[in-house]
């Protein structure tokens, strides 16, 4: 099992598409957020296949709540395949890239949670996220058609110092 950043290219293929010009807005957004430095793609690699994704994004311009490119990164995308799920992976995916956060110099994180997940708000607390924001009604990284924010149901916005 590798843990490491994986290119924009990779992401694509991982989301199944075959090129750019075909990809969904949000697909296009975290293409051109990882090619430009402001977003970093983190994968897990198990026998030459992506099993597990979790996303940095450094400042997001839109809320800087979620991240202002300075302090605090916004953390997104956070999955593990399926028949993996429950063995401590993503946990030691999200350390990872905590620590490699701090020795960036950032001294605080944000993620979403919908308040109906219990089991990622019971994850995420136990990975120490355990100040709310705020309530958050668009997700900052889903684009609609115009390239904004999309609107979302009610999802939370945690916080973690480092
Ligand atoms: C959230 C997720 C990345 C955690 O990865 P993981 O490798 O299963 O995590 P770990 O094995 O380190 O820890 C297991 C924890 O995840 C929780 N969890 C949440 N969904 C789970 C699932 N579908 N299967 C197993 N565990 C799950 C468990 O309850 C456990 O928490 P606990 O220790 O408080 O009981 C993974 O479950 C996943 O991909 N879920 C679907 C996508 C998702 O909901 N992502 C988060 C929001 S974007």
């Amino acid at each position: 099992m590798q843990i490491r950043k994986a290119s924009a290219g990779e992401m694509l293929s991982l989301w199944e598409y075959d090129d750019l010009s075909k990809a969904s807005n949000t697909a296009k957004y975290f293409y051109q957020n990882i090619e430009s430095g402001n977003a970093v793609f983190w994968t897990m690699e198990h026998d030459g296949k992506l099993i597990g994704e979790l996303y940095v994004f450094r400042d997001i311009p839109f809320d800087r709540d979620f991240a202002d490119g300075k302090t605090t990164a916004y953390l997104c995308a956070f999955r593990i395949e399926k028949e993996y799920r429950g063995r401590g992976l993503g946990t030691r995916l999200m350390e990872t890239v905590l620590a490699d956060l701090k020795a960036a110099g950032f001294r605080r994180v944000t993620i979403g949670v919908g308040p109906e997940e219990e089991l990622n708000v019971r994850l995420y607390h136990r990975m120490g996220f355990t100040e709310k924001i705020k309530d958050c009604h668009a997700d900052p990284c889903a684009m609609d058609a115009d390239m904004n924010p999309a609107p979302d149901d009610c999802f939370w916005l945690l916080a973690k110092n480092l």
